[in-house]
């Protein structure tokens, strides 16, 4: 067993950095001593996101790389982009941008949106960084999923994957992939020293859901007053991504900086291989242009 490199020689890309929970995951990664290569749909966010995070962390040291996640075209660009920016130094990868819209909306590639953002957008970026994260081990993919992965009903063991119906079925329906995922990534990595964990934030005052997003903004602007910081909420992402004490630990679902039970559907197995085949179907067109040497 490799022990563990200290955390001013591991680099982690965060998506979604740029706001809310992705941005103090940076800011608390940062402040752990670890270089971070910070990720937003824009570059010029991408750069103020740095800004504010030198501003708190002083001496931090940051990357700006951008991508809009409607577009796989653009994930596959962002492969080629960490691996060019970091010179191929990647120990940690932060899945976290994601959004949730209220009404049907398409991709750029003509997928349903939240679903593309939330599931398809990971999961290439996942496939094309795999590499350089197992040439980098001991290393770590954990991705931000939501309690809201158990409201999702598959139906005859499927969920929308491209065109779904948009709204809180599409969010809840991709944060359960999110789920799958994370568990289908594990059994892939069994005997290896990469480890891959999903987590629930808790319920966080960030901008998730106020822009366009219908009822589901209504009801999040219901639970505002109980919600946390997103400094609090952003925790359990920065002890997955980098605390020693979970080194190894892989296949499993936080809430409150603690592993819990993800929901029953999360759970099966042939959901999980179905959804892992036909995302590689979805995405494999993508791959190639994300393993081009950037
Ligand atoms: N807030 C909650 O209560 C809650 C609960 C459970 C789980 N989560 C999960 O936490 C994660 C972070 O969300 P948040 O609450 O921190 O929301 P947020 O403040 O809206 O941050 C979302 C981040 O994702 C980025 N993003 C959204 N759409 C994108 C796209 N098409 N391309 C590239 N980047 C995109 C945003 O960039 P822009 O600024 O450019 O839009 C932003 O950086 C999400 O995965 C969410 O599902 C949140």
């Amino acid at each position: 067993m490799v022990d563990p490199p200290a955390a001013a020689e591991r680099t982690v890309l965060v998506t979604g950095a740029t706001s809310g929970i992705g941005l103090h995951t940076a800011m608390g990664l940062a402040g752990r001593g670890m270089r971070v290569i910070v990720h937003g749909r824009t570059i010029a966010s991408a750069r103020r996101a740095t800004a504010a995070i030198v501003g708190a962390v002083p001496g931090a040291r940051l990357l700006s790389v951008a991508a809009d996640f409607g577009s796989l075209a653009a994930v596959a660009s962002l492969a080629s982009q960490v691996r060019a920016v970091s010179g191929g130094s990647l120990h940690v990868l932060v899945n976290n941008a994601g959004l949730a819209s209220g009404s049907a909306r398409r991709s750029s590639d003509g997928f349903e949106l939240t679903m593309a953002v939330n599931h398809l957008a990971p999961f290439l970026l996942t496939a094309a960084l795999l590499p350089t994260l197992q040439a980098n081990a001991p290393a770590r993919v954990v991705t931000v999923a939501s309690v809201a992965h158990a409201w999702a009903r598959p139906r005859r063991g499927r969920i929308p994957l491209t065109d779904g119906p948009g709204g809180l079925r599409s969010y809840a329906h991709s944060k359960l992939a999110n789920v799958l995922f994370t568990y289908a990534l594990a059994r892939r990595l069994q005997g290896s020293t990469t480890s891959a964990t999903c987590l629930h934030p808790g319920a966080v005052r960030t901008r998730l859901g106020r822009r366009g997003s219908g009822g589901m903004g209504m009801g999040l602007l219901l639970l505002w007053p109980l919600a946390l910081w997103p400094q609090t909420a952003a925790r359990t992402s920065i002890l997955l991504a980098s605390d020693p004490t979970v080194e190894g630990i892989s296949g499993a679902y936080y809430a409150s900086g603690r592993a819990v039970r993800s929901s029953a559907a999360s759970h099966d197995r042939q959901l999980q291989e179905w959804l892992w085949h036909a995302s590689e179907q979805v995405t494999l067109p993508f791959l190639g242009a994300a393993s081009d040497v950037g």
